[in-house]
């Protein structure tokens, strides 16, 4: 190949990569209304982990986001999980086969961070890099303000216990399996999803069809 051709070659490359890195995908309206009774819903919360290599769907994925920490109260921008003092320092990102993605509740849109598959990443456990979804929550510590890194880690993990159990109640609605997870690398997490000092990777939990 000319050298001219390799230049051009990697300047496509380097714009290709940009535009992936900037791209945002509104997601469809969620269904605010739908599902099985909540006692119902109650009765069937479980964690299993036998999942299979199957997609969701559009709907499925805007709709688990939604309840997972999408915003109910638009006028104040609340969401559906509460955060001490209204902190909202939690941020999810999700693996799936099409690559990894920040989810921007006030868009109910989600970023393309990579266009890679990293869903291995996400866990020590067999399953992960099967599984349709790992959704990985992230805290700002800076949004979090003053006070030591265990009183912000002690808050950020109930955080995430919120949003853990909405995606419980979400999947035993809709009839997919999910499992919340603390066995995971958080370095490689944090190197894969090229997080800040600020942004700590508390929990994972995975989401997708049992076999
Ligand atoms: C903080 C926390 C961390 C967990 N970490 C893992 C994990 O890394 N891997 C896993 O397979 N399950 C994990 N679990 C799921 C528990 O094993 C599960 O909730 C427990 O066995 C009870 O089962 P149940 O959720 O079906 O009631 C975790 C649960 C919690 C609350």
């Amino acid at each position: 190949m000319k050298l001219k051709n390799l230049y051009l070659a990697f300047f496509a490359l380097l714009t290709f990569n940009f535009a992936i890195a900037q791209e945002s995908v509104k997601l469809p309206e969620p269904d605010k209304t739908g599902g099985k009774p909540l006692m119902q819903a109650l009765n069937e919360r479980s964690s299993s982990r036998d999942f299979i290599d199957k997609d969701l769907t559009e709907k499925q994925l805007s709709d688990l986001l939604w309840a997972a920490y999408g915003i109910n109260r638009a006028e104040a921008g609340k969401h559906t999980t509460p955060t001490s003092k209204n902190k909202q320092d939690i941020e999810i990102y999700i693996t799936t086969k099409k690559g990894v993605f920040l989810y921007i509740p006030e868009e109910h849109s989600l970023k393309q961070i990579s266009n890679e598959d990293l869903r291995k990443v996400t866990g020590k456990q067999a399953f992960v890099k099967e599984a349709a979804v790992n959704l990985i929550y992230v805290s700002d510590f800076d949004k979090l303000g003053k006070g030591d890194d265990n009183t912000k880690l002690m808050t950020a993990a109930t955080h995430c216990g919120f949003i853990g159990q909405n995606v419980y109640l979400y999947c035993a609605s809709e009839g997919l399996i999910t499992v919340f997870r603390a066995w995971i690398d958080k370095n490689e997490i944090r190197e894969a999803l090229q997080l800040k000092e600020n942004q700590k990777v508390i929990y994972s939990q995975t989401v997708g069809y049992s076999k």
